[in-house]
């Protein structure tokens, strides 16, 4: 058993936190969604265990450029990173389910205190807190399953040395602006001054380059769009037809944004069971759509405004030698 594991030479602990997030009900979400003229569904329904794996298989395509040009520059910069940190991190990484980029950072840190992921995705949670745990000898792996959205007790991580908020793949861009600044502003605040935040953040570029990495050639986005219908069907009996749509991602140049809608190629009606029995109906036209994400873009520049109308001070970023992705060093205020 891996709590165990603590010893004389090892004063560093392993917890799990569990404030069994309430993702909210999928059914409700879908059918206040469905129900106007103007058709959505929250893109947090995406990740079930299947859209986390095509997530996954996104993460490896050929189109989709982030992932790797972010592991790339994490791991061109992580010294950097460590030389600025001194001794002693406590490591939050918000989304931290799969701890590959944060293993770069850790590896390159010195002596890092506490590793504290913040994921909603329980049971991927625990296998990789515990994995890194034996791993890592001295660091303290304190996880914690919460919607990193909402507010939740920080554990208290063994040890005073710098707190560092960790927030890659640019999932920040999943957020409106305004609700992004709100975002940072309250995690400026949880991580108290002297503190600092790196953030992964996708660049604004070609619509010709960003299209592509949204809607790839093998179809695997359209699969995870279509999920959530797939899901839909699964989990609520609805009748959706997946076939019967059509993945679109489209980039908006004057918001910086990738729009994701599922387009109804029919004139269709699907059915989700409403709780008590008897069916809610979802007429569709064709031509219809449903937006499903957006996924934002920034500039260097437009994402530093952010960040300090955020209450951040931005003080290096870097970048991949295309251009296509960046990674902020944001600052709270000095203790
Ligand atoms: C996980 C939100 C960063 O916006 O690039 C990838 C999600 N959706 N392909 C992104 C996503 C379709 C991804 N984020």
């Amino acid at each position: 058993m891996m709590l165990d594991v603590a010893c004389a030479y090892r004063p560093s602990r392993l917890e799990f936190h569990d404030f069994g997030p309430d993702l909210g009900d999928f059914r409700q979400a879908l059918i206040d969604g469905l129900s106007g003229p103007d058709k959505a569904i929250p893109c947090r329904f995406l990740y079930d265990a299947r859209g986390s794996a095509l997530f996954e298989k996104i993460c490896k395509l050929p189109e989709y450029y982030p992932t790797r040009t972010e592991l790339g520059i994490l791991r061109a910069i992580a010294p950097h990173i460590a030389e600025r940190l001194g001794q002693g991190v406590q490591m939050i990484e918000l989304g931290g389910v799969s701890s590959l980029k944060a293993r770069i950072l850790l590896d390159a840190l010195d002596e890092p205190n506490a590793y504290i992921p913040v994921d909603i995705s329980r049971d991927h949670l625990r296998a990789s807190a515990e994995a890194l745990y034996a791993e890592k000898s001295g660091l303290s792996v304190l996880a914690v399953c919460a919607d990193y959205t909402q507010p939740f007790e920080l554990p208290t991580a063994p040890g005073s040395g710098p707190r560092m908020g960790f927030f890659p793949g640019s999932t920040i861009g999943n957020l409106r602006p305004d609700e992004a600044i709100a975002f940072l502003a309250s995690w400026a605040d949880r991580l108290g001054p002297g503190s600092v935040m790196v953030v992964g953040v996708d660049l604004r570029k070609d619509s010709a380059i960003l299209e592509p990495a949204y809607d790839d050639a093998q179809g695997v986005t359209a699969a995870f769009s279509k999920n959530l219908l797939v899901r839909a069907n699964r989990e609520l009996g609805a009748d959706f037809d997946p076939d019967a749509f059509s993945h679109r991602a489209r980039y908006d140049a004057a918001s910086g944004r990738i729009e994701i809608h599922l387009e109804s190629l029919a004139d269709q009606t699907a059915h989700i069971p409403g709780k008590d029995g008897g069916d809610v109906a979802i007429p569709l036209a064709q031509g219809e759509r449903i937006h499903v994400e957006d996924s934002y873009k920034y500039s260097l520049e437009g994402f530093k405004t952010l960040a300090r109308a955020a209450g951040f001070r931005p003080t290096a970023h870097w970048t991949d030698d295309n251009q296509l992705f960046s990674v902020h060093y944001l600052e709270t205020a000095s203790a």
